[in-house]
């Protein structure tokens, strides 16, 4: 698969003629859209876990030293817990942009509390990307993301705040947690 999926998300046609669309965010989605929106609620998948398995030459490393960011892989009976947000079409083309280094556009359906369901999209980093990374030992990929930064910013930036926001949902993801306790503590800088 190319590296750039924007043109294969933006054939996608099955919200075609709704006004607005449920969008599932379980990375940095969670503590900031960077996007306008009309609803934001915490909400729930089933049958995926996230991993920091996704390679990010683009926003938290760079082609000679990418980072590590979230997707989410795939297992039986798991859950899967971030924020949902409601957003118009008109959103999705600069997401698609922005998420063009591997993500691709999955329908799902989406759980609130109380029961609530309701189809929605998710982007989905896959293994067959070009930038996906997969598993590694954890010192391997802490150690990855302490030494990674781009245009969004340093890696561990995108760890600690996705930690933290996981906390304040009240939602215990040992992956995140695990990764954010073995992360190298920044070095004291010179003055
Ligand atoms: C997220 O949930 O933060 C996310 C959104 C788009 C692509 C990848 C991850």
């Amino acid at each position: 698969m190319s590296l750039d999926t924007t043109r294969i998300n933006q054939s996608m046609t099955h919200f075609d003629g709704q006004d607005a669309i449920w969008l599932f965010g379980y990375g940095s989605l969670i503590w900031k859209a960077g996007f306008p929106y009309l609803e934001r609620r915490p909400a729930y998948i089933h049958g995926w876990v996230r991993r920091f398995w996704q390679g990010s030459h683009d926003h938290r490393g760079t082609p000679e030293a990418p980072g590590r960011v979230a997707t989410l892989v795939r297992q039986a009976g798991a859950i899967c817990h971030g924020m949902a947000y409601r957003i118009t079409p008109e959103t999705l083309g600069p997401l698609d942009v922005r998420e063009k280094n591997g993500y691709l556009r999955l329908v799902t359906e989406l759980h609130f509390e109380k029961s609530e369901r309701i189809e929605g999209l998710v982007y989905i980093a896959t293994e067959d990307n070009a930038a996906f990374l997969g598993d590694a030992s954890y010192h391997h990929i802490a150690q990855q993301i302490a030494g990674a930064k781009g245009p969004s910013g340093p890696n561990r930036d995108y760890l600690l705040n996705l930690a933290a926001a996981l906390r304040e949902l009240d939602v215990e993801d040992p992956h995140v947690f695990e990764l954010e306790r073995l992360l190298p503590p920044l070095k004291p800088t010179k003055e």
